[in-house]
């Protein structure tokens, strides 16, 4: 799995989003490999409407339900807007334990999928009890440095990998934070993820597609 978080990069909203998503529907095509792609939350609409086999995911929702809650983000209106699932707790978007907990019953009654991000393995096999889709480790510091995590910490995915099949054996484990290429998504792999989870070496390039294409290979 390829996940895709455009942040809040405007090189990536509106009609340049539809570019990024242009070029991922042909990597799908060309290498058969899963791509989410998570949208500011104004675009997930329009990007939904022209996607065929992207996976499009909010970046966050809120735990609330329908009602006065002027600038929250309701659950039910991003699974309208076309949403297949959402990021929970990004480093940039922290929830505490309770949110947390009530984001993914919320997710789960509407069947929406999941990423449930964590800054470490142990926070990461601690929230793999709630049963998200996928628990996606990112060690902060590394975060938009280019510095990838499979290459600078190779351990933190190794340990994740250990403690969360320990506790759940069915969740999906992805990993981020500075992978730039397919030659980390391949160590990243090597090491037990079952996939990564990246920002900026997309929303940064010049190129979509060539960029895509190169990490598509760290799958081969
Ligand atoms: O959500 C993905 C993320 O935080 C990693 O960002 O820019 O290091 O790929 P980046």
């Amino acid at each position: 799995m390829l996940a895709i978080n455009l942040k809040s990069y405007k090189e990536t909203i509106g009609s340049n989003g539809l570019k990024l998503l242009e070029a991922s529907e042909k990597i799908i095509e060309e290498y058969n490999i899963d791509i989410i792609l998570a949208p500011q939350y104004t675009d997930i609409y329009i990007f939904s409407s022209n996607s065929k086999r992207v996976r499009i995911y909010a970046q966050h929702m809120d735990p609330i339900q329908s009602g006065a809650y002027t600038g929250h983000i309701l659950p039910e209106a991003i699974k309208e807007a076309g949403a297949v699932g959402t990021i929970i707790n990004h480093s940039e978007k922290k929830l505490n334990v309770e949110d947390i907990e009530k984001v993914i019953n919320i997710a789960k009654n509407l069947n929406l999928e999941t990423i449930l991000c964590a800054n470490n393995s142990v926070v990461a096999a601690a929230l793999s009890k709630f049963e998200p889709t996928y628990i996606a480790v990112e060690p902060p510091e590394l975060i938009g440095t280019g510095i990838p995590v499979s290459k600078a910490k190779p351990e933190i995915i190794e340990n994740t990998v250990n403690m969360v099949r320990d506790i759940n054996k069915k969740v999906k484990i992805l990993v981020g934070a500075g992978i730039n290429s397919g030659d980390d998504i391949k160590k990243a792999l090597e090491l037990g993820a079952n996939g990564v989870l990246l920002a900026s070496a997309v929303t940064k390039s010049s190129n979509f597609y060539e960029k895509l294409k190169n990490l598509a290979e760290g799958f081969k």
